[in-house]
């Protein structure tokens, strides 16, 4: 049986017994939410911004899409300040089911709500969205069929109409046998969030390339138990493609986005207070207990930020900011 890339990704994620509604992530790959809970309290401030700016509206929004265990959602619903917490109404929105032991308060839905006022985050989701894959050919774009049960590939159809256009702005390929993933059901993904959002702040937070250093053959990976694998579409392993983090963008701001910055999460979160920065030596003499919790701090710090890794995922941030908000 030969499917498209992305029915094939799509039934092996999220179709019966796919694997993200069989598996928790945690037990296959690391995320920044998983190295360390100085992940959520950054989040934590990002929303003490956005309420700021709201002016302290009498309920305000988290919406954490993508969710998975819940881990980031319950993070910052623990860390906010009472002030803050009694109008906090946070959200998981996650195809798999909700996990046990969420703390009650928190809702937990499939899919991405209205009318959100307050700060969207997700944080490693769009890399989990079905993409087609295309390859080059002297005739132009041709669609990448898969066999699911072993990953064998073959050509296919040329790609539809908004397809090739999408390639054309966003991943002109130019030699022949180049390949690249189809952003454009990202880019609607998106755009259902920045159009769900009345007043606030949306992050995504995912591996990404820019329009002019496309990696030529793509970045199809499957991950299984900590370690990268073929992605073979079978639902045994995670199946992810990097994310054209600035097509998104654009897609955000024809959806009604008022300001955009895509950046780096280094930047971002050095800019939410996350430097690394180690304790004083001279801790350790006067607060041992102190210094060694300073450093194991700063070390989680530096891992989310390090250029080579975590930190080099991009941020996309885009605002609705309205004036007042209604009732
Ligand atoms: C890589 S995991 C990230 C989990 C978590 N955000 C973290 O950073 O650890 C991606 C999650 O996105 C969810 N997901 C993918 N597509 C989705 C969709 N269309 N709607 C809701 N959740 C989705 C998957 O089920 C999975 O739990």
């Amino acid at each position: 049986m030969w499917l498209t890339w992305r029915d094939a990704m799509e039934h092996a994620l999220y179709g019966d017994n796919g694997f993200y509604l069989r598996e928790r992530p945690s037990g296959h790959f690391r995320t920044s939410v998983g190295a360390s809970p100085v992940f959520a309290e950054a989040v934590l401030r990002e929303l003490v911004a956005v309420d700021d700016v709201l002016g302290a509206p009498p309920a305000i929004d988290l919406v954490d899409i993508g969710a998975g265990e819940g881990v980031l959602a319950a993070g910052v619903l623990a860390a906010a300040p009472p002030g803050l917490r009694s109008r906090l109404r946070v959200t998981g929105v996650d195809l798999a089911r909700r996990p046990a032991r969420l703390p009650e308060e928190i809702r937990w839905t499939a899919s991405v709500p209205d009318g959100i006022h307050g700060l969207v985050i997700a944080n490693e989701w769009l890399d989990n969205v079905p993409v087609d894959v295309a390859e080059q050919t002297a005739d132009g774009p041709r669609l990448v069929l898969v066999d699911p049960s072993n990953g064998a590939e073959r050509l296919g159809d040329r790609p539809q109409d908004a397809d090739l256009a999408w390639l054309a702005r966003w991943w002109p390929m130019r030699a022949a046998g180049e390949r690249a993933e189809i952003g454009r059901p990202r880019d609607e993904a998106w755009t259902s969030v920045i159009a769900g959002l009345v007043g606030g702040r949306a992050v995504a937070i995912d591996y990404a390339h820019p329009v002019d250093d496309r990696p030529p053959c793509g970045t199809l990976a499957g991950y299984r138990d900590g370690a990268v694998v073929a992605p073979v579409p079978d639902g045994s392993c995670d199946i992810t493609a990097h994310v054209a983090l600035d097509a998104c963008a654009a897609a955000g701001e024809r959806a009604g986005a008022a300001t955009t910055v895509l950046t780096t999460q280094r930047q971002a979160l050095r800019a939410l207070g996350v430097t690394g920065a180690r304790p004083p030596v001279e801790q350790a003499r006067s607060d041992p207990r102190g210094y060694l919790r300073a450093l194991a701090r700063s070390s989680e710090e530096a891992e989310l930020i390090a250029a080579e890794g975590l930190g080099g995922f991009g941020w996309l941030s885009q605002t609705r900011f309205p004036v007042a908000r209604p009732g």
